[in-house]
C-alpha cells in the first residue's frame, strides 16, 4: 500500500503557512510548526520550533520524516528587515540552512519561499531568468537564502511570491488584516505610492504550492503574481471603495526604507508565464482577488 507522504511547514502559524496547512492536509500528513504563536487546524499536527536550534531541528525532521519541507518563516516586511538586518538574515537565510542541513537524510523537496525584492526595482515584470539584484535588506536576506537552497539541495524549488493578500489566522495578521482594522476603526493608514507590486491571492499561491508539492517539478526558480500592477496605496484605495470604507483615510507616504526612498518609481512586479503554463494554476485580476477575500470574509 502506498504511503501517504508527509510535509513539514516550517512557519505554519503564519498567514501563509496556515493557508498551507489547510489546502495540504487534503492530500498530505501535513505536520506545521511554531515559534510564539500556538494555533490548532484540524488534521495539522503542530510542534513548537525555532528554527535557528540545530537539535531540536533535527528532532523534528527525524520524527515528522518529510517528503516535502515547506519553508515559510519570516516576515514579509521592509521596515522590520531594515530595523533589524541581524534578525532577518537568521529567520530567512540561517533558518532555512538548519533546516535543510538537519533533514538532508530524508532527500525531502525543499520549497522555499522569497520575495520580489530579490529583484532591483528597476524595470518590473521580472522573469525568472533576470538579473537579481537587490537594494533592500529583506531582498538579501532573500537572496542568500536562495543561493544556499540552490547549492546544497538537489530537489529544491524557490518560488517568488509577490506581496500576498488574503485573511489571517488572528495571531499573524496579514497585510489586509491591518487595513481593514484600521480603517474599520477610521484611523488613517499612510502606505507607499511609488512601490508597484502585482499583488496576489494567498488562495493562488498555496494552490500554486500544493500542484508542486504533487509534482515531480524540482530545481527551479517559479514567479507568483496577480495580474493587476498597482501600488500600495492604490491597491487600499480600491479595498476601501470595494469593501464599505472611507477612501479619503488611505494617504500617501514615500517608500518604505531609506535605501530605495530617494528613487521616483520601483517596479516589482512579477511576470508569472511559467507558473501558469507549467502548472495550469491561474493568475488573478485585482478585482478577481477582491472576489475571494469577500468569500472569505462572510464565510
Ligand atoms: N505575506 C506576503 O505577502 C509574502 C510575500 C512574499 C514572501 N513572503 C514570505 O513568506 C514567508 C511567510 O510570510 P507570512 O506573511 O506568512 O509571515 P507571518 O504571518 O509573519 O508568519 C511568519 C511565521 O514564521 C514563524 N517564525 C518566526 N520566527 C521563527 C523562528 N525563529 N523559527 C521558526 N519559525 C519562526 C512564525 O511563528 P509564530 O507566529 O508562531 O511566532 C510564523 O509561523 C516569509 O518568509 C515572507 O518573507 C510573504
Amino acid at each position: 500500500m502506498r504511503r501517504t507522504k508527509s510535509v513539514l511547514i516550517v512557519g505554519g502559524s503564519g498567514f501563509i503557512g496556515s493557508a498551507l496547512a489547510l489546502r495540504m492536509r487534503d492530500a498530505f500528513k501535513v505536520f506545521a510548526t511554531y515559534y510564539f504563536n500556538p494555533i490548532q487546524i484540524p488534521g495539522v499536527t503542530f510542534v513548537p520550533f525555532d528554527a535557528l536550534k540545530k537539535d531540536w531541528v533535527k528532532r523534528v525532521a527525524y520524527t515528522t520524516e518529510p517528503d516535502v519541507i515547506i519553508y515559510a518563516a519570516g516576515r514579509h516586511d521592509l521596515a522590520w528587515a531594515e530595523d533589524r538586518p541581524k534578525e532577518a538574515d537568521r529567520i530567512h537565510t540561517s533558518g532555512a540552512v538548519s533546516v535543510l542541513t538537519n533533514s538532508d537524510i530524508f532527500q525531502p523537496k525543499f520549497i522555499y519561499l522569497s520575495s520580489s525584492y530579490v529583484f532591483d526595482g528597476a524595470k518590473g515584470n521580472y522573469r525568472e531568468k533576470d538579473v537579481v539584484l537587490p537594494s533592500t535588506e529583506l531582498g538579501k536576506t532573500k537572496l542568500s537564502a536562495e543561493n544556499f537552497v540552490k547549492g546544497r539541495s538537489l530537489n529544491h524549488i524557490i518560488i517568488r511570491p509577490s506581496p500576498i493578500l488574503g485573511v489571517g489566522t488572528g495571531k499573524n495578521y496579514s497585510f489586509i488584516d491591518k487595513l481593514r482594522m484600521s480603517l474599520s476603526r477610521n484611523q488613517t493608514v499612510s502606505l507607499p505610492r511609488n512601490e508597484i507590486q502585482s499583488f496576489a491571492p494567498v488562495h493562488g499561491l498555496v494552490e500554486l504550492i500544493f500542484q508542486i508539492a504533487n509534482s515531480g517539478m524540482k530545481n527551479k526558480v517559479i514567479h507568483y503574481g496577480g495580474l493587476t500592477k498597482l501600488s500600495q496605496f492604490d491597491l487600499a484605495k480600491q479595498f476601501a471603495r470595494r469593501f464599505g470604507f472611507d477612501p479619503k483615510l488611505v494617504i500617501a507616504k514615500p517608500s518604505h526604507t531609506r535605501e530605495i526612498a530617494d528613487r521616483p518609481e520601483f517596479d516589482y512586479s512579477l511576470n508569472s508565464t511559467q507558473a501558469v503554463e507549467a502548472l495550469k494554476v491561474k493568475p488573478f485580476l485585482l478585482e478577481e482577488t477582491f472576489d475571494l477575500l469577500d468569500e472569505k470574509l462572510i464565510s
